[in-house]
């Protein structure tokens, strides 16, 4: 999405991690909720993430996204150590690269739809110019032109969501981890929000995606499955669920 990267950043993975571990330390008890996974992904890859409860997989998009900090192994994030990065250039990861969409949408419940979309901008570090029109245009985009002035309250769960996916697009990342998007969300509706995520896919997206669900993972073309930490499988395929939209179009 962001524009004219050269030849050799767009071979080069979009994330690679290598023996990467978490554990908490819960003084009585440690966790150890990754336990040395080594996988990469690559530009405009959209890669489903599955695994039982516990199994890791929020742990793993928090560090995939600079939330938090791995306990050893390395994490790089478009060529670049994330252990070598100052806080600004981790702030900067966060708040432009890398997109976020939760499960409870954590949508401020006192702002429309639209000042939520515009809440990332208030980080930029000089503000930005059309911050209103470029949050119009993107909730625009997700379907939502005409509820802008409405509260959190006031919208559908799907229509949260994509007020949610609106405002991880607004600073135009190239990545957008979703953890468990659909899982608050009836079939159908689910079906909606993963079209969605199919547009920004075809556009150039990096997707990564949690899920409980076979039926939303069939909308990747790959698919990591956690166990107990540790990555249990990886898997290219077809994806099943495409094709809908551009019948559409
Ligand atoms: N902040 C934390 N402090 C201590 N332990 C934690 C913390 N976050 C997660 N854990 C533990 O780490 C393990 C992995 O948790 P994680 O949230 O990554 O699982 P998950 O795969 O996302 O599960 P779910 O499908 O239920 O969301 C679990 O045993 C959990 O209890
Ligand atoms: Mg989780």
């Amino acid at each position: 999405m962001t524009g004219g990267p050269d030849a050799q950043s767009e071979r080069r993975p979009v994330i690679a991690c290598s023996a990467l571990t978490k554990t908490y330390d819960l003084g009585v008890e440690k966790v150890r909720a990754l336990r040395g996974v080594t996988f990469s992904i690559a530009r405009g890859e959209f890669v489903a993430i599955m695994g039982a409860s516990g199994s890791g997989k929020s742990t793993l998009a928090n560090l995939l996204g600079a939330l938090d900090t791995p306990t050893s192994g390395e994490l790089m994030i478009d060529g670049q150590s994330v252990a070598g990065l100052s806080s600004d250039a981790l702030a900067r990861l966060r708040n432009h690269d890398i997109g976020f969409v939760f499960q409870q949408f954590n949508l401020l419940p006192r702002m429309t739809a639209l000042e939520n979309v515009m809440l990332p901008l208030l980080y930029a570090p000089r503000g930005r110019k059309n911050g209103a029109v470029d949050a119009r245009a993107r909730l625009e985009e997700v379907g939502l032109g005409r509820r802008m002035d409405h509260r959190p309250a006031q919208l559908s769960g799907g229509q949260q969501q994509r007020v949610a996916i609106a405002r991880a697009l607004i600073n135009d990342p190239r990545i957008v981890i979703a953890d468990e998007p659909t899982g608050a969300l009836d079939t159908k509706t689910s079906q909606d929000i993963m079209e969605l995520f199919l547009k920004l896919h075809a556009e150039g997206l990096t997707i990564i995606l949690i899920t409980h669900e076979p039926d939303i993972a069939a909308y990747a073309g790959r698919l990591l499955r956690f166990s107990d930490g540790e990555l249990v499988e990886d898997l290219t395929r077809r994806p099943q669920n495409q094709g809908r939209e551009r019948a559409r179009s």
